[in-house]
């Protein structure tokens, strides 16, 4: 989207159809490799069309696994739910979507690896005023995003509990319902996701939880409705 925005939306305007997503699920996946590599040691390199057809994709696919080799099994698109570019308000004009999206995350700072590279003492002890969101792995669902992530969910609830009085720090952290056992002055919000079509996730998203930390303040409910 950096280089070429409308290039990307030109590619992710693309007719909803079965065969195509399974085809470029299985034709990204089979190159992760080596776009990981070439994402990393080349900083020429970007391609439009795998972008485009992964976010459009994103936006059908069912679950997780989208692009991961893991997943083979054959998957219909989502027919009865409207993300990603396929919402109401994106799907109007996809290039305009993705030139806002793209303007919209020009001064955000991404980095790739361990979350706790991002949380070191000397970045989170710097500022007056720090929100931290925290979305980990749910419990019993890590392996889906590889062994690395075993046990980070609780390493996660384990960091947000030790930093829960930091007066700079308001903490939220995501999971579903009974994954954790925060103290008492944590607020939990339940919530509705959007879902998706397999069983399990059917349950779960009428289980999500956010836990906000006491330093929070009062939850405007309204944002979760
Ligand atoms: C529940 S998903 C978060 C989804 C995200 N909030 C979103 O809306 O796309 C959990 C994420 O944690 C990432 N993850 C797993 N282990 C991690 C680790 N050790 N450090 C950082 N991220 C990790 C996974 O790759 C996955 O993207």
């Amino acid at each position: 989207m950096q280089s070429d925005c409308d290039g990307v939306a030109q590619w992710a305007n693309s007719p909803i159809n079965e065969a195509d997503l399974l085809a470029r699920h299985g034709w990204i996946a089979s190159q992760v490799e080596a776009l990981r590599e070439n994402i990393i040691s080349n900083p020429h390199y970007f391609d439009i069309k795998i972008a485009g057809w992964w976010v459009w994709g994103q936006a059908l696919w069912l679950g997780d696994g989208w692009c991961s080799a893991k997943i083979s099994k054959r998957q219909m698109p989502s027919i009865s739910t409207n993300k990603g570019i396929f919402k109401n308000e994106s799907s109007r004009d996809i290039v305009d979507y993705l030139n806002r999206l793209s303007n919209r995350i020009k001064k955000v700072r991404v980095c790739c690896g361990d979350w706790q590279r991002v949380l070191s003492p000397a970045v989170i002890g710097t500022s007056k005023d720090i929100g931290i969101f925290l979305d980990p792995p749910y419990k019993g669902t890590e392996k889906v995003y590889g062994e690395v992530s075993v046990g980070v969910s609780q390493e996660v609830f384990e960091w947000a509990i030790e930093r829960s009085s930091f007066p700079n720090l308001k903490i939220a952290v995501c999971g579903l319902n009974g994954d954790y056992d925060f103290p008492k002055d944590w607020i939990e919000i339940p919530w509705k996701s959007s879902g998706g079509f397999r069983s399990s996730n059917n349950l779960s998203r009428l289980k999500e939880r956010i836990w906000f930390s006491p330093n929070c303040g009062d939850i405007q409910l309204s944002l979760f409705a």
